[in-house]
C-alpha cells in the first residue's frame, strides 16, 4: 500500500530554486498556498521535483477525473498527437471534433438533442452560454447567484460573485447582470430553516426581484451551479432546482447549469443536475471533461444554438488531442468510475462524520459524490468562519503528504481522482484527522 513520503523540507532544495525564479517571472496573481513543485504524477499520487510523495485529493482542482496520466488517456493523445495537433475546428472538419460533440449530446440527454460548442476553458464555455442565451433569447438581462464562480474573462467574471477580491478594479463588468442569494442552508440568507423557508431562494427572485425591479421578460438566462464549487462546496436542498427550472420555464428564460466543477462523473452522476431531476437548456463544461487536457464546451439544446455563421467561434476550441483525451475521459467514467465516485464519495463523507465528532471545529460536512467540504467553524453555535485555521490545515496537512484546497471562506475541499481507492480514502483521512490533532486538538 502506497503512503505519502517526505524526505526533504518542504519546499526541498530543488522546488525553492525553482520557486525563486517563479517569483521573479510567473505572474504575481497566482494563488498558490503550499510551496508544491510537482515532477510527475501517476493516479492519486504526485512526486514533486525532490523526490517527496504525495496523495492528491485535489485532482489538480477537480479535473484530472481519470486520474493523473490514466494510461488509456496518455495513449488516446500520443495516438492522436502522432496523427494530427491542429487544423481549427472553426474552419474546418475532423473527427475527433465530430465524434466528441455527438458523444456529448448524447450524454447530456436534453430533450429534442443537442449541439455543441467548443473552447478551451470553463471560462470561455461560460462566456459562450452567456452569448448564446442573449442571441437566441434578445434579451438583454442575466440572473446568477452570489458564492457564484463561473470564472475569470469579463463575462464570466461580471456572472461570479464568490470573492470581491477577484473582481477588484475591474469594474465596470457586462451590463445586465443581477445577483441572488444561493440557497446555503448552513447560513441561510433568509434566516430560515429548510424547508420551512419555502424555497424563499427561488421566492425571491420572482418577489420582490421581478416585481419591483427587473421586468422577467427582458431576462434572458440564469446562470447556476448546481453545487456551488469555489464558493464554498455548497449543496442546495432537494427541490431547489426543480423550482428554479419551473420560475424559468415560467417566463420563458434559458436555464444554464454550469457543470464545469459538478460534472463529468464527480458527483457520483454525470452531470449534478441529474441528482436533482433538472434539464437545463445550455450546460458549460470544462475540468473533468478531457482528464487534464485542456478543452472546454457549452451544450445547447439544439433548438436553442440557433446563431449564424461566425456568430462564435475559437482558433483552438475542440482541438484533435484534447478531444481524444475527452472520448477516453467519458469511456472511463462509463466504465466504472462514476460508480466509483458514488461509492468512495459516500466512504469519505462517512469517513469525515466520523471525524466532526472529536472535532468541535468541523462545523459542516457536506457533499455528493467526491465532491466533498467541510466548513470550519470557531463555534459550532454562531457558526463564525474560521479561515486561519482552514489554512493552518491545509498548510499542515501538505507538509503530512496530504494535497488539500480550500473553497469559500472557511471550508476545506475534497476533490480526489474518481479513480481513487478505499485504501487511499483511508489513508487521506487519518491524515487529515492527525492534522486536526496538531493544529485544532
Ligand atoms: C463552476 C466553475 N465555473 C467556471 C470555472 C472557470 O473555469 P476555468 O478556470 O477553466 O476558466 C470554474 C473553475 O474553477 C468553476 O469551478
Amino acid at each position: 500500500m502506497k503512503a505519502p513520503l517526505i524526505k526533504t523540507p518542504l519546499p526541498g532544495p530543488k522546488a525553492a530554486e525553482l520557486i525563486r525564479v517563479d517569483a521573479q517571472f510567473v505572474s504575481p496573481s497566482y494563488t498558490r498556498i503550499y510551496p508544491l513543485v510537482v515532477e510527475s504524477a501517476q493516479g492519486s499520487w504526485v512526486l514533486d521535483v525532490d523526490g517527496n510523495q504525495f496523495l492528491d485529493f485535489t485532482a489538480g482542482i477537480a479535473v484530472n477525473a481519470t486520474g493523473h496520466c490514466h494510461p488509456e488517456v496518455v495513449e488516446a493523445i500520443r495516438d492522436q498527437a502522432g496523427k494530427l495537433i491542429h487544423m481549427s475546428g472553426t474552419d474546418f472538419y475532423y473527427s475527433p471534433q465530430i465524434v466528441l460533440a455527438q458523444k456529448l449530446a448524447e450524454i447530456a440527454n436534453m430533450t429534442g438533442g443537442a449541439r455543441v460548442f467548443y473552447g478551451n476553458s470553463g471560462a470561455e464555455a461560460v462566456e459562450a452560454a452567456l452569448k448564446l442565451s442573449r442571441y437566441h433569447s434578445r434579451r438583454e438581462q442575466m440572473i446568477s447567484f452570489f458564492g457564484a464562480f463561473h470564472g475569470r474573462t469579463m463575462g464570466a467574471l461580471s456572472l461570479t460573485a464568490s470573492k470581491a477580491y477577484q473582481k477588484k478594479y475591474y469594474h465596470p463588468f457586462v451590463p445586465g447582470i443581477t445577483h441572488v442569494p444561493y440557497p446555503n442552508c448552513y447560513h441561510c440568507p433568509h434566516g430560515a430553516c429548510y424547508p420551512d423557508c419555502g424555497s424563499a431562494c427561488v421566492q425571491w427572485i420572482e418577489d420582490p426581484l421581478f416585481r419591483t425591479c427587473i421586468p422577467p421578460e427582458e431576462v434572458a438566462a440564469i446562470f447556476v451551479e448546481p453545487i456551488q464549487g469555489e464558493g464554498g462546496y455548497i449543496v442546495p436542498p432537494p427541490q431547489f432546482h426543480l423550482e428554479l427550472s419551473k420560475l424559468a420555464k415560467k417566463y420563458g428564460i434559458l436555464l444554464v447549469a454550469d457543470e464545469i466543477q459538478t460534472g463529468m462523473g464527480r458527483t457520483g452522476k454525470m452531470f449534478a443536475m441529474e441528482h436533482f431531476g433538472v434539464e437545463p437548456d445550455i450546460m458549460a463544461i470544462a475540468k473533468g471533461i478531457a482528464s487534464g487536457m485542456p478543452l472546454g464546451a457549452m451544450i445547447a439544446n439544439a433548438q436553442i444554438m440557433d446563431w449564424h455563421a461566425g456568430a462564435h467561434a475559437s482558433t483552438f476550441g475542440g482541438n484533435p488531442v484534447s478531444c481524444r483525451a475527452a472520448l477516453a475521459t467519458i469511456d472511463l467514467l462509463q466504465a466504472g468510475l462514476i460508480e466509483n465516485a458514488e461509492i468512495r464519495g459516500r466512504q469519505l463523507i462517512t469517513g469525515l462524520q466520523e471525524i466532526q465528532k472529536s472535532f468541535e471545529c468541523m462545523g459542516d460536512v457536506r457533499g455528493k459524490g467526491l465532491m466533498v467540504g467541510v466548513e470550519l467553524v470557531k463555534d459550532r453555535i454562531t457558526k463564525e468562519s474560521a479561515p486561519d485555521l482552514r489554512s493552518l490545515i491545509v498548510q499542515s496537512a501538505f507538509h503530512s503528504g496530504l494535497l488539500l484546497l480550500g473553497c469559500g471562506e472557511s471550508t476545506i475541499r475534497f476533490c480526489p481522482a474518481l479513480t481513487i481507492s478505499a485504501g487511499e480514502i483511508n489513508t487521506g483521512l487519518s491524515i487529515f484527522e492527525e492534522t486536526l490533532r496538531k493544529v485544532a486538538g
